[in-house]
């Protein structure tokens, strides 16, 4: 612990000379949302992640979280550095799209408006109408169905089928998931909350349907965590990266969280409740890189001008 100390001591010492923030996912390691709260960055979904870089003074943003949310700092905020601690942190929603195949879909059904998921690569926003994120989502489909018309969604089939029940919209799904939420069992989830029958049942909506079925709340890490704060219940059952319970903790530690099962009896799971993604953000990368600079995120300008339009639809939606 002692060491932890001066890492953290070292680490708020170099951001204040780079003039630097720490925007962070709440899926990442606690010590590093607790250093960013403490130094003045953010801690957040990444709908409010991608809306605080643009109002923070730094001229450097660390990303502590996956790739898209530091390639959408970096649409947003073009003149800003934007670094993070490990470039190779994806998203198996980006990794399972890839641009060029999600252009010939498109350009297959040019009916439709192209709406896309946070969780995607900047060439893949910049073929899009609109981007959404779990918090945004439902109203902009709701929207869009409203004004008549047809959606074209990726990456999240997940997410989107259940868009999809939830508003009765036109909607075309790219079959992408999330390996970590795609680990929720509704059989063990079924065993937990008979064993727990008190027990309020949070959902992110990149689970199953059969899971998304059992939630008391369904909704983004942001919702989740209000739901924890604002409900009656004593205990929860929890089905989302369990990164998400450090800021839950924190702000309601009387309630007891209990992490939704994620595979049948015995069986190992390929991440466990746990992105592995999110998992390679850590103190010592966070100084090294503070130290050397490296690691900047660079998007080519005519990915980046074509990329901001529909981020900056859904931010001007959200407003
Ligand atoms: P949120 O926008 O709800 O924070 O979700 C991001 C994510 O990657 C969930 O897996
Ligand atoms: Fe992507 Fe899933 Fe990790 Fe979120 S938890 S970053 S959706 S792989």
């Amino acid at each position: 612990p002692e060491e932890k100390h001066g890492l953290k001591d070292r680490i708020r010492e170099l951001l204040k000379k780079n003039n630097a923030v720490l925007v962070a996912h709440y899926y990442v390691d606690g010590d590093l949302q607790e250093l960013a709260e403490e130094t003045g960055g953010c801690v957040a979904d990444s709908l409010e992640m991608a809306r605080y870089g643009a109002e923070s003074n730094a001229d450097t943003l660390i990303v502590c979280g996956v790739r898209f949310m530091g390639e959408t700092a970096k649409i947003l905020n073009p003149e800003k550095r934007v670094l993070m601690p490990d470039l190779d942190a994806t998203c198996s929603l980006d990794e399972g799209c890839p641009a060029a195949e999600f252009s010939a879909f498109c350009d297959a059904h040019p009916d439709h408006t192209v709406v896309v998921y946070a969780n995607t690569s900047a060439e893949v926003k910049a073929r899009a109408d609109w981007m959404v994120t779990s918090g945004i989502a439902l109203p902009i489909v709701q929207h869009l169905k409203e004004q008549g018309e047809k959606i074209l969604w990726a990456p999240d089939k997940h997410l989107g089928h259940y868009i999809q029940s939830e508003t009765g919209a036109d909607m075309l799904l790219w079959p992408g998931s999330c390996v970590v939420h795609e680990e929720f069992k509704a059989f063990g989830l079924e065993r937990l909350h008979r064993l727990h029958p008190e027990a309020a049942v949070l959902v992110h909506p990149e689970s199953p349907e059969s899971v998304i079925e059992q939630a008391d709340v369904v909704g983004s890490t942001t919702a989740l965590i209000k739901a924890v704060q604002e409900m009656p219940n004593k205990e929860f059952i929890v089905a989302t990266d369990d990164g998400i319970f450090w800021k839950m903790q924190q702000l309601a530690p009387d309630k007891k969280l209990l992490s939704a099962p994620t595979a049948g009896e015995g069986a190992t799971c390929v991440s466990c409740a746990h992105c592995p993604w999110m998992a390679m953000n850590a103190l010592q990368n966070l100084e090294q890189l503070l130290i050397q600079g490296h690691n900047e995120i660079h998007i080519e300008e005519s990915v980046r001008a074509r990329a901001v339009t529909p981020i900056q639809r859904m931010l001007d939606f959200a407003r």
